[in-house]
């Protein structure tokens, strides 16, 4: 499939997985993939629902060689090595409080959202109900999704929303279903209605999963994609193996004996001791190339949606070269990625 045909399948790419999985990572290397060809990628980054402070937001400017704390005001990242024109990368936090103030203004109450802002209130409403910050914050996606639909001057052709870790993820598209019921008419069933309308409809959402090829994360990408699936009705898009090991052929049988003399042949001097530990490395590296490769089998068996991989970068901190490599790998994934199920 070709970049373009990837991203032209639904609007608002929700992407989701446990926590520390590489989720923000993902979101940044697809918001560059996009950018590179030609597209405008709007990333909305949102805290864990009911927290009132920022999300952790330093990690996407990084990738992008910037600084830059996300906040409401949208900040342009530099798309990295993209093809004339290249499109944009442009990324914000998204809170229920900024919202619901948001909210009010679009409905003609700004009064009313100065005076709840200046009492330091505003927290307390948008966050008092149970289910109240989550459909404040989908309402506005919603809203943005409406924009890019309508192809409002300013609005990104893709949105990527970096979700909250897989267990809230559930809770958060749930709660628009659960209003509904609890709602029986005005602006909090409306508002319910529609973001239900968009959750559901495929052409304009649908969530990516994340995981690494590891026991854990595995079990509980299966469980929140049949959760997602049967409690919220999202569509599901593809499941992303993130930090694969880079395959390195190492023989079963390397010896330190082989080493200190294949060393020597080079004119290089390697100790018994050194030898001896590169022996144990490679026979780590063995094992753990052995062990993700049946995770990634068992996802595969276990969750029937296309996969991607995306292979782990030898760096303490992820910055634009990592971001680039990260940025080649999920397109040439998606040369041979197809939507159907597994
Ligand atoms: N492919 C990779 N190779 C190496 N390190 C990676 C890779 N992907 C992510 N990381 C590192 O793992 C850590 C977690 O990544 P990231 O912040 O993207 O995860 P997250 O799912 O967004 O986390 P959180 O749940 O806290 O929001 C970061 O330190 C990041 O640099
Ligand atoms: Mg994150």
């Amino acid at each position: 499939m070709v970049v373009e045909e990837f991203f032209a399948q639904t609007r608002v790419f929700v992407v989701t997985g446990k926590g520390g999985v590489g989720k923000t990572t993902l979101s940044g290397a697809m918001a560059n993939l996009a950018a590179r060809h030609g597209l405008s990628c709007l990333v909305v980054q949102m805290a864990a629902p009911g927290a009132s402070r920022p999300p952790e937001t330093a990690h996407l400017s990084r990738l992008f060689g910037q600084d830059g704390v996300l906040d409401y005001e949208e900040l342009v990242l530099k798309p990295l090595d993209g093809p004339e024109p290249a499109g944009q990368v442009r990324a914000r936090a998204l809170r229920a409080d900024t919202a619901l103030v948001e909210y009010l203004h679009a409905h003609g109450m700004k009064r009313l959202s100065r005076r709840l802002a200046t009492s330091g209130a505003l927290d307390v409403v948008a966050t008092a109900v149970p289910g109240m910050p989550d459909i404040l914050v989908l309402g506005k996606l919603k809203q943005m999704e409406r924009a890019a639909a309508a192809g409002q001057p300013g609005a990104p052709d893709v949105i990527v929303l970096d979700a909250p870790a897989a267990g809230h993820a559930v809770r958060f598209l749930q709660s628009p279903h659960g209003l509904l019921g609890a709602a029986t008419g005005g602006p909090v069933r409306a508002q319910a209605e529609e973001v239900v309308a968009m959750l559901s409809d495929p052409t304009r959402c649908q969530v990516v999963l994340v995981t690494t090829p590891e026991e854990t994360p595995v079990s509980e990408t299966v469980e929140t994609a049949q959760a997602l699936e049967d409690k919220a009705g999202a569509a599901l898009c593809t499941v992303v193996v993130n930090g694969r090991m880079p395959h390195l052929d190492l023989p079963a049988d390397l010896c330190a004996e082989v080493l200190v003399g294949a060393a020597g042949r080079r004119g290089a001097r390697l100790s018994e001791p050194g030898a001896n530990e590169l022996v144990a490395a490679a026979a780590l590296r063995r094992a753990r190339q052995r062990s993700e490769a049946a995770q990634v089998e068992r996802l595969a068996a276990e969750l029937p949606l296309p996969q991607l991989e995306l292979p782990f970068c030898f760096s303490t901190e992820l910055g634009p070269a990592q971001l680039a490599l990260l940025t080649d790998a999920l397109e040439s994934g998606l040369a041979s990625w197809s939507p159907v199920r597994l």
